[in-house]
């Protein structure tokens, strides 16, 4: 496929064009995914669980990230990739802009941070660095101490209010492209109406411009409990390959997310 770039994500979304994320750890898979026509590698600090064993992303550090950059880079075929700051890794200033360079110079396109409109400072700084941000809201995994569980957000009217606030404001602020976690789906829907830069979502519905899910879910190989979003779609192929193009096409073609998928 063509060199994936910010503008040609930004031209799929002016076209109303479906796009495709999903997570990957290593060279081998950045090399299925990319070739299945996947536009987003997302190396994802859920690599602390999937691949580490852990029991969060808390765990997971800059070395972490930038070993797995790298490998992911190794074996990318021209899609986009996007990487994870781990946790308090975006703290300070000075910490923001050293460890997004570093993952940047590890091989990824974009820097992915989790968080609300305390963040606006911090994305202006990337973005005017030079390096694109991919802004997380919803359910942010790296709090899940503060939030007390892997729980749905944005049910009640003034969470849904705030978070409306957190995605215009971390546009206004130079997000290039914002993720949404664990939202009801008429709430991503109104998101992404109200914005210009794309969006992605997992467990958000099927009105975001993209969909993203974790590698190992959707191959239904995660040991743990599977969420209501996530589909297996190793199982009705059999092979990994088609198992990956056969979610590529899903979400392309808006059959993947379901409802039974969304809450
Ligand atoms: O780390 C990750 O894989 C993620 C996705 C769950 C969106 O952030």
């Amino acid at each position: 496929m063509d060199k994936i770039t910010l503008s040609a994500i930004n031209k799929l979304k002016a076209e109303s064009k479906k796009f495709s994320v999903l997570t990957a750890y290593d060279s081998t898979f950045a090399q299925i995914i990319s070739e299945a026509g996947v536009e987003i590698l997302l190396v994802g600090d859920s690599l602390g669980m999937v691949v580490q064993g852990r029991d969060s992303t808390v765990p997971v550090t800059m070395n972490d990230m930038i070993y797995h950059t790298r490998a992911v880079a190794k074996g990318n075929r021209g899609s986009l990739i996007m990487a994870d700051m781990p946790f308090m890794s975006y703290a300070t200033e000075e910490d923001t802009l050293t460890n997004a360079a570093q993952l940047m110079q590890a091989g990824a396109h974009i820097v992915k941070l989790e968080g609300g409109d305390w963040l606006n400072k911090t994305v202006s700084r990337l973005t005017q660095s030079g390096i694109p941000v991919c802004a997380h809201i919803g359910l942010t995994p790296q709090s899940v101490n503060k939030l007390g569980g892997y729980r749905v957000q944005g049910r009640d009217q003034q969470d849904a209010q705030n978070l409306v606030e957190d995605a215009l404001a971390l546009e206004r602020a130079g997000a290039d492209i914002l993720l949404m976690e664990c939202i009801p789906g008429a709430l991503a829907t109104q998101i992404t109406q109200q914005l210009s830069i794309p969006t992605i979502g997992i467990g958000a519905g099927s009105g975001t411009d993209a969909q993203v899910l974790v590698l190992h879910d959707m191959l239904g190989i995660a040991t743990d409990y599977s969420p209501r979003f996530v589909k297996n779609f190793l199982v009705e192929t059999g092979n990994i390959q088609e198992a990956i193009a056969a979610y590529d096409r899903a979400v392309k073609t808006g059959t993947f997310p379901g409802p039974e998928h969304c809450y």
